[in-house]
């Protein structure tokens, strides 16, 4: 009788742990706010590609259209729009500009990291539609 309580609590424990983590993800996808925050990894790019004419110290044309010290700033909808954009312009290989790709072919982004770039921005569009 002892042996089976004790079965019958590790069959429990199992199930609620597979239950947690079943249901861990779904959370994840379905949690608001969404964080449109930029990725660490990503962000790491952008500061190594784009920031010296996308950041605060920029040329103002460049700075004033996308700004990533401004980000945080951004509305969602804003955000939104501008990781659309950075995936649309890395796609066509127009940013950075052809001068910079030029003389500077290590800021070029791989096409594996402008694959990770499209996909968030189209997780940020529609949050738990990727894949
Ligand atoms: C040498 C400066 C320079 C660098 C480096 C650069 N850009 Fe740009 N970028 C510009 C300028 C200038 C414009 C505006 C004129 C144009 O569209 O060509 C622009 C425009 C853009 C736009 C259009 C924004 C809008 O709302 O119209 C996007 C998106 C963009 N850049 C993304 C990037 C990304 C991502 C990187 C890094 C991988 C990058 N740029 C690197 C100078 C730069």
């Amino acid at each position: 009788m002892k042996r089976v309580a004790r079965s019958f609590l590790f069959f429990t424990g199992v199930a609620s742990a597979l239950f947690f983590l079943n249901t861990m993800p779904l959370n994840a996808q379905e949690g608001k706010p969404q964080n449109t925050s930029i990725p660490d990894s990503l962000n790491m790019l952008f500061h190594k590609s784009c920031i010296s004419c996308h950041g605060s110290k920029g040329e103002l044309m460049s700075k004033s259209l996308l700004n990533f010290d401004k980000w945080q700033n951004y509305s969602d909808s804003k955000k939104i729009d501008k990781a659309a954009m950075i995936c649309k312009m890395l796609t066509k290989g127009e940013m950075p500009p052809k001068a910079v790709r030029d003389s500077k072919p290590e800021l070029v982004p791989t096409k594996e990291q402008v694959d990770a770039i499209c996909k968030w921005a189209s997780v940020l569009k529609a949050p738990g539609t990727a894949e």
